[in-house]
Formats: C-alpha cells, structure tokens, sequence
C-alpha cells in the first residue's frame, strides 16, 4: 500500500510558517472503521467525527467486491440548515417527538444501499465525511465497482470523486443521466435490475438493510409511487402504481430484521389513493406482534384524500400521524398551484384527525407565489389554532425543479442551486426575501415550541 502523506505546516527559525509535507503524519485510508463493525457501532465509535466509515463485515478481495458510497448528510447539509432557528426546531424534533430517531449520518437509511445489498451479496459501505479522505480511499481499496445515487445535492461531488478515480464508477439517482455523459469511467444504471444485470448478478428480492444492522431510524415503507394530482411545483410521478403484496411484506421483513425504531413512514405520496391502502391493518398487526414497542404509522396525504378514509379503517389502521400538504392557509395561493384541497377540506380533516386521536403535521412551504405579509399570518393562526393536535411541522422551501411546471409559470430561468434546495430559504427569485424568512422562522419557533409539548 502506497503511503498517503498529509501537509503540515511547520514553523521555521526565523518565525515563517510554511507547508510541508510530513512523512510522519501517515494517515491509512484504509483504515477507517475496524472490520466486521456495522454502521451503528462505527458512527457510535466515531460520534459525529470526520473520518470516513467504511462498513466491510465480510472477507474477500476488494477487487471481486462492489462498494456503495453516500455522502453523510452533515457534509451535505451544512449551508442548508446554516439558520439556527432551523438548526434548533430539528434537534428538538428528534429530541421530544416519540419514536423520531436519526443515524449520525441520514435522516433515514439509504433505501438504494438495501436494494443494492439485497442484490450484491459482495457489496461494502463507504460513508463520506470528508471528500479528500475519499479520493485516497477509492484509489487504495481497488474495487471492482463503485457505485452512488445521484441527486443535485451530491452531484457535484461524485463528479468530483469519480474525476480522480482510476476504476468503474456506477451512477443512478435523480439527475438527467446526461450530467455524466463527459465522464469516461462513469456507466450510468436506470434500475438496481440494470446494475446487477451489469456485473451478472440475479436483481434480489428486495432490500437488505444487513450493513444497518441496530440502527435506529425511522425505517420507510412503500405501498404504492406517484400522486395523480397535479401540483404546479411538484414532480412526483403522476402515475399510481400499486405495489404487489408479496414485494410490500419482504420490505416489512427486510425492516423487521435489521433496523431499530418504533415508526414507521408510509412513503406513498398520497397516502389512500392506491386501492391497496387498507392492507396497512394487516401490517400494523404483523409489526406489532413481531415488535411491541411499535408505535404506529406515519402516512402523507391531501385533505380531500384524508376525507375519503373510512372511520373503522383509521380507527385499527395503525395510523399515528398524517402529514397534510396544506402548504398554505389560503384559498387564493391554494387554487394558483392547483393544490386538490381548500382551507375548508383541511378544516375537516383536521376536526376528524382530533376525534380519531391521531396527531397532526402540517407541511407548509415558504416562499409560494402570492404570499403577503397577511397570507402568512393567515397560516400561522391556523397552526396555532390547531396547537393540540400539531405535533410538529415539516418546513420546505419552495423549490423550482426543472421539471415542475411552476418554474415555467413563474417565467423563470437560469436558477441556482439554491433554488432547487427545499432546504434553503432564501432563493433568488424571492421580491421580499426577509418576508419569507421572518415566516419561515415563525414556523421553526412555532415547531419547536409543539416539538418541546412532548418532553
Ligand atoms: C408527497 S407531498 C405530501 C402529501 C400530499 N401528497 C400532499 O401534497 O398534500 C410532499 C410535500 O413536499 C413538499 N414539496 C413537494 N415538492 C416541493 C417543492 N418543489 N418545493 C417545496 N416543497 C415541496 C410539499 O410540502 C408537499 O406537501
Ligand atoms: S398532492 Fe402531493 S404528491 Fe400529489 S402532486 Fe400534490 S404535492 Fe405532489
């Protein structure tokens, strides 16, 4: 193994401080996480330290091994939640709010790793803290294949990654397939089917959380993908497609058998659309005969959607939370992004979510078209009026995706990455930036104070 040499700065006799490099500053990229660790006890170990995590439980040739690499999201995140009131409302989230857990690397487990490792019975875990550590480490460890899933995020850093390694780098995600075309050692994959299919591997069957093993998190579940509404910022597939039950109980399994936590988050983008949404009694039952401390389900929905729920189904549904896109309390700005519900159907939903005993998180988005000073208070009178059964709130940052036709709408081009950030506020097609921020600070507060009712 070639020595990996760091520079230091040395002082001098005469008080000059120059760089050097040091022979004795050896850093090993390859040792990064002792072997057979998981990722839970490498990110105890390490705490929210800034060495890399590399996660190999089994013996074998790197050569003959694929790794799969994510970005841990203090990297990536770092300018998205640089205001501290947003900083404050999401520790106390998962401080207070039960069964809300977080690993020191993700909000949630990467479902693309389990699905890979459900087909690569020879793949490795690579956690990025630090990028240069990462440049050195991929060219020492010598794998047959790299692989990362790319979103606008972290784009740029596997560009980057990739630039400077000398083997096969493997991309999939949520990016044009194109933003790699001018990088020789990069195949880009469509499906995890692809990939296998790729180094002649059978596709699995189903996710593998095993390089998880303990972690506690939130695990995801999907019963169905795509909204058949049509929001004008929203780029959700419009599309339902049912998923088969036979796929949804390996997923249970697959999360029963590796993963900590107490919830569980329906990842349907409209909860109730798909006509197989009533199978989640049997789940609950099955989650909490195998597990119980299991608190229930979380599911996203609209109002209108809520509604058509059957009482007798909520009431043995396993349902703990729903998360409402009410977006904004304001028929006006409602009707303008062709959002399904009005204030009168979140009205409802709310009174029928009070009696049924399930708590309540509205998502709200800063920044919409037409928000006024007074559009804004509209919204937070009716947070405040529903500060019993709020747990908390998801705060998103109104974002113009390339593909949403709001951007188009609003008339605008050549945005920047701020822009397409659900995570930062400020963005710079804004007229009144400090209007939005005065809001979105509102709600952070507002959040933090229900977050903290549960202590
Ligand atoms: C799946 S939807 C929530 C449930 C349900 N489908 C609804 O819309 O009421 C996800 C949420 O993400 C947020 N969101 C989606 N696209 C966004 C964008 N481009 N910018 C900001 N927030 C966005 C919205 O608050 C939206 O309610
Ligand atoms: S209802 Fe939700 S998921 Fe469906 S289009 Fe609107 S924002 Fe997207």
């Amino acid at each position: 193994m070639k020595p990996v040499y760091v520079k230091r700065h040395v002082r001098h006799v005469r008080g000059e401080t120059v760089p050097t490099i040091s022979r004795y500053l050896r850093r090993d990229p390859l040792e990064v996480t002792p072997r057979s660790m998981t990722y839970t006890e490498a990110a105890r170990r390490t705490g929210g330290g800034t060495r890399n995590l590399w996660i190999k439980r089994e013996n074998g040739e790197n050569s003959n091994r694929v790794l799969l690499v994510q970005f841990s999201s203090k990297l990536l995140s770092s300018a998205a939640f640089e205001s501290p009131e947003a900083k404050r409302y999401y520790d106390s989230v998962y401080e207070n709010v039960p069964g809300y857990e977080r690993a020191e690397d993700f909000w949630e487990v990467p479902t693309w790793m389990a699905h890979m490792a459900g087909a690569f019975r020879n793949s490795d875990v690579y956690v990025v803290r630090n990028v240069d550590e990462a440049r050195h480490f991929l060219n020492e460890a010598g794998y047959g294949g790299v692989f990362f899933s790319a979103l606008d995020a972290n784009k740029d850093l596997i560009k980057g990654l990739a630039q400077n390694y000398g083997g096969r780098v493997f991309v999939g995600g949520y990016v044009r397939r194109q933003e790699f075309d001018d990088q020789p050692n990069v195949t880009w994959f469509d499906t995890i089917g692809e990939a296998a299919g790729a180094f002649g591997v059978e596709p699995g069957e189903g996710p593998d959380y095993r390089h998880f093993e303990g972690t506690a998190v939130i695990p995801r579940l999907c019963m169905s993908t795509g909204c058949a509404y049509d929001c004008a910022f929203c780029t959700v597939e419009k599309q339902v497609k049912t998923m088969p039950k036979d796929e949804i109980d390996r997923n249970v399994k697959a999360i029963l058998a590796n993963l900590e936590g107490d919830l569980v988050y329906l990842n349907d983008k409209t909860f109730g659309q798909a006509p197989n949404y009533t199978y989640l009694r049997e789940l609950n039952q099955r989650i909490k005969a195998a597990r119980p401390s299991f608190k229930g389900f979380i599911v996203q929905t609209t109002a209108t959607q809520f509604l058509k729920m059957p009482d007798d189904f909520l009431r043995d549904s396993g349902i703990r939370i729903v998360e409402i896109g009410v977006e904004s309390y304001n028929d006006d700005i409602l009707k303008s992004i062709r959002k399904p519900h009005r204030v009168t159907h979140i009205d409802q939903a709310v009174a029928r979510l009070r009696t049924l005993g399930i708590k309540f998180v509205p998502n709200i988005i800063i920044g919409l078209p037409g928000e006024t000073k007074e559009s804004y208070e509209r919204t937070l009178k009716f947070l405040r009026n529903n500060e019993d059964i709020i747990s908390h709130v998801n705060v998103y940052a109104l974002a113009l995706y390339d593909q949403a036709r709001l951007k188009d709408e609003m008339g605008l081009e050549n945005l920047n990455a701020a822009d397409v950030n659900e995570n930062v506020i400020r963005k710079s097609f804004q007229k009144d930036p400090e209007l939005h921020e005065w809001f979105a600070n509102e709600v952070y507060q507002f959040g933090t104070q229900q977050a903290e009712r549960w202590s």
